[in-house]
């Protein structure tokens, strides 16, 4: 070979090498390591579908501003593919553009495909029709069930690596996740858990992305896929071989919130001296969940009972403002291990104990030294000498200092101004609002279906409408002593979730509620039946499917009984093996009336009459132009009951103006592991206020509708905008 071809060859080689080196992502036991560099990462997770397109390059902008050198997201298969083999990428769920706007920003991305991702998602991420496939069983060693996770998991690598977005082609994701949080799953199901966990790690490894996978909370992730930690604390947390890195994939910023519940909120110091405690520990990868949670729109909303605001306390609001002191506190203490980062990750830390509740954390190797000293005393603060000099650490708190002298950063000692976000009134009004009455379903002639016995919510209605109608027929004879003198029987409905409406002969007579912890309830109160034939109508609702449990795809929804009515004159009368005929979804639905072509397909009641008394299971439609300016926008529903908003043809979501019952006097003390929580907001609504997206709206005759089950008042109805105020 000339020494001008072996030249050419070696060019060739280094070019490849280089190629190589700078797009790869490997790991070893102290970082991930992009492109030959190990890396101390801070990542935020900002679900593409829980804000709108016109929002994300702010939000992922306000990311990066906060120190973020990763996006995490979650791929939400329901949304994805309605119906089997039919895709939707548009808007919302445009996946590819919201990691191009990713890339864009120069930011990297963890895309967590799951396909099951919990996230207090509707079904846990999983379409409905899913349920529906013979033989089916979610999340073991199930034929059925693998071969549609793979097709999906599949499909969303090919998209993936036709856009060339894994970092192993130049593009921005470093890291992808199959299943979610399986290991507590997988031991309750043995050897089958065991199994469809292996399966998948090769399953996905198979798909060949060139970037490293993660399995959270699965301690017996097989090599190469890494275990990673979710929680409030993760610093008891190590993976599960020595040579992989120690890796945060969940610190909760906050928490989700729950209608009937208070919300929670979790001060930026204790999250803060969280994810310094996991550092110090060797931790390299810390991911915030939620760094926006944004909002559940439509009935995306989990649970049961999931509130439409995702807001989650996390560090950017619902309405994507930041949030402080959280966002600058946290953004410091990114800056403080910025300034340290190779030191930590070519070091073992050194740990010495200052006396009880006191350590420093010590890492030292040719590219410097660095120490964290630390006071885990909740109650009271800590005066320490370190290398001959005085510190003063306050309760449950650690200091960093990234050259072992001076103090960079300290989690207790907030040097930003809290700022307190406010609603404020707009001058926009609703105007012409018009009302139309939902027909109580009152004969089996308007029905679907007429059978024998109670039938199960999600068979029937496939998760299409929150509403199923139930409706049976009961003949009282002119005789019972009641009708004469006495107390109208009652009735008792047992249903299995998630909200119940009854009503007799086309009248409200009451409602009943479960729970998300317990979705299972018994409705009792009285009746007003007449002598003769009597219709009972039981609205059942649906408040958001589980996202979570052992094979929650098997837990049941809507009236399963038994149906019994109590105080006739043979004592009761048991209606659960009656003829009962089932509608699936409101007659509105049906019209279409939640959007500006399906609006005239009825007569609205409008003028005065139209809004004056609050009843149940009524349409209300106004027009309001568009506030000016571009604070963010919502909705304030206190004066109504339940039901859901559109504005424009878009669903809002579903609102409940519930009250919170709880304890909001103080906040309670972190433990070792417990985090330190506030309650806000007992004995008011969980959500008063309901975003509206800026690109909903156009400049004038916006239609706003609004579905309510049991009675408002929608002249308090007020469109706000919200503004920071400095305090
Ligand atoms: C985790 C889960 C997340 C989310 C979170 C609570 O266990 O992985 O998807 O549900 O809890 O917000």
């Amino acid at each position: 070979m000339g020494s001008a071809s072996k030249c050419i060859l070696m060019l060739l080689v280094l070019m490849i090498c280089i190629q190589l080196i700078q797009c790869s992502v490997t790991y070893d036991s102290k970082a991930l390591v992009i492109n030959g560099q190990r890396r101390i990462l801070f990542s935020g997770s900002i679900h593409y579908p829980r804000s709108t397109p016109q929002m994300w390059e702010d939000l992922i902008q306000k990311a990066k501003d906060g120190g973020l050198d990763v996006v995490d997201t979650y791929v939400f298969w329901n949304v994805h593919e309605p119906s089997p083999g039919n895709y939707n990428f548009e808007g919302r769920y445009d996946l590819v553009g919201f990691i191009k706007l990713v890339q864009k920003a120069g930011l990297y991305l963890h895309l967590r495909i799951g396909p099951y991702i919990c996230g207090e998602w509707n079904f846990g991420g999983f379409p409905v029709w899913l349920k529906y496939i013979p033989g089916i069983s979610f999340r073991t060693d199930n034929e059925p069930f693998k071969i549609a996770m793979q097709g999906f998991t599949e499909k969303i690598v090919q998209m993936m690596k036709d856009e060339k977005l894994f970092e192993s082609q130049g593009g921005p994701i470093i890291l992808s996740q199959i299943e979610n949080e399986y290991g507590p799953e997988s031991k309750k199901f043995g050897a089958a858990g065991h199994s469809y966990m292996t399966w998948a790690a090769d399953m996905a490894l198979e798909l060949a992305t060139g970037v490293p996978w993660v399995m959270c909370k699965e301690e017996d992730a097989p090599d190469p896929v890494i275990d990673t930690c979710n929680g409030f604390y993760c610093d008891y947390f190590s993976p599960n071989k020595p040579y992989k890195p120690t890796m945060w994939t969940e610190a909760w910023t906050g928490w989700f919130s729950e209608f009937g519940v208070p919300n929670h909120q979790r001060p930026a110091e204790d999250l803060a001296f969280a994810i310094a405690r996991f550092i110090q520990k060797g931790g390299s990868f810390v991911n915030y969940y939620m760094y926006h949670g944004g909002t559940n729109f439509g009935r995306t909303a989990g649970g049961p009972f999931i509130t439409t605001s995702y807001d989650y306390d996390a560090p950017i609001d619902e309405y994507g403002l930041v949030r402080q002191p959280k966002y600058d506190h946290l953004k410091e203490l990114h800056k403080a291990v910025r300034l340290c980062e190779k030191t930590l990750v070519s070091a073992d830390a050194t740990v010495t104990s200052l006396g009880t509740y006191k350590q420093a954390h010590v890492f030292s190797s040719s590219e410097g030294c660095a120490a964290f000293l630390s006071n885990f005393n909740i109650k009271s603060s800590a005066r320490i000498t370190f290398n001959n000099m005085q510190y003063d650490l306050p309760p449950w708190s650690i200091s960093i200092l990234p050259d072992c002298k001076n103090v960079a950063f300290n989690t207790a000692k907030v040097g930003v101004k809290a700022s307190e976000a406010q609603m404020s009134p707009t001058n926009v009004n609703l105007h012409s609002w018009g009302t139309f009455n939902e027909d109580v379903l009152l004969s089996n002639t308007d029905s679907e279906i007429t059978v024998v016995g109670l039938l199960e919510q999600l068979n029937i209605t496939r998760d299409t409408s929150d509403y199923l109608w139930y409706t049976t027929s009961v003949n009282i004879n002119p005789s019972e002593s009641f009708l004469h003198h006495g107390q109208n029987p009652s009735l008792s409905v047992q249903s299995a979730g998630h909200a119940l409406h009854v009503f007799c002969n086309g009248q409200l007579s009451g409602s009943a509620f479960g729970t998300r912890t317990d979705r299972r309830f018994t409705y009792n109160g009285n009746v007003n039946l007449q002598a003769g034939s009597n219709i009972i109508s039981l609205l059942s609702v649906a408040v958001g499917l589980p996202n979570n449990g052992p094979h929650f795809e098997t837990w049941n929804t809507g009236v399963l009984g038994p149906v019994v009515l109590n105080g006739l004159d043979q004592g009761k009368m048991d209606l659960t093996w009656q003829k009962w005929s089932y509608q699936t979804g409101l007659k509105g639905e049906a019209m279409n009336l939640v959007s500006p072509s399906g609006i005239s397909s009825v007569d609205w009641l409008t003028g005065s009459l139209a809004t004056l008394k609050p009843q149940p299971l009524t349409w209300y439609k106004a027009y309001f132009r568009s506030p000016k300016g571009m604070d963010p926008l919502a909705l304030d529903m206190h004066s109504m009951g339940k039901g859901q908003i559109w504005i424009n043809g878009h669903n809002l979501g579903r609102y409940w103006t519930v009250f919170s019952s709880g304890d909001c006097s103080g906040c309670s003390y972190a433990g070792t592991y417990r985090p330190r929580f506030c309650q806000l907001g007992c004995g008011q609504p969980t959500q008063r206020w309901y975003h509206i997206p800026r690109s909903w709206l156009k400049p004038t005759h916006n239609l706003l509708v609004i579905f309510e089950e049991i009675g408002g008042d929608v002249s308090s109805i007020s469109i706000v905008k919200r503004n920071i105020v400095d305090q």
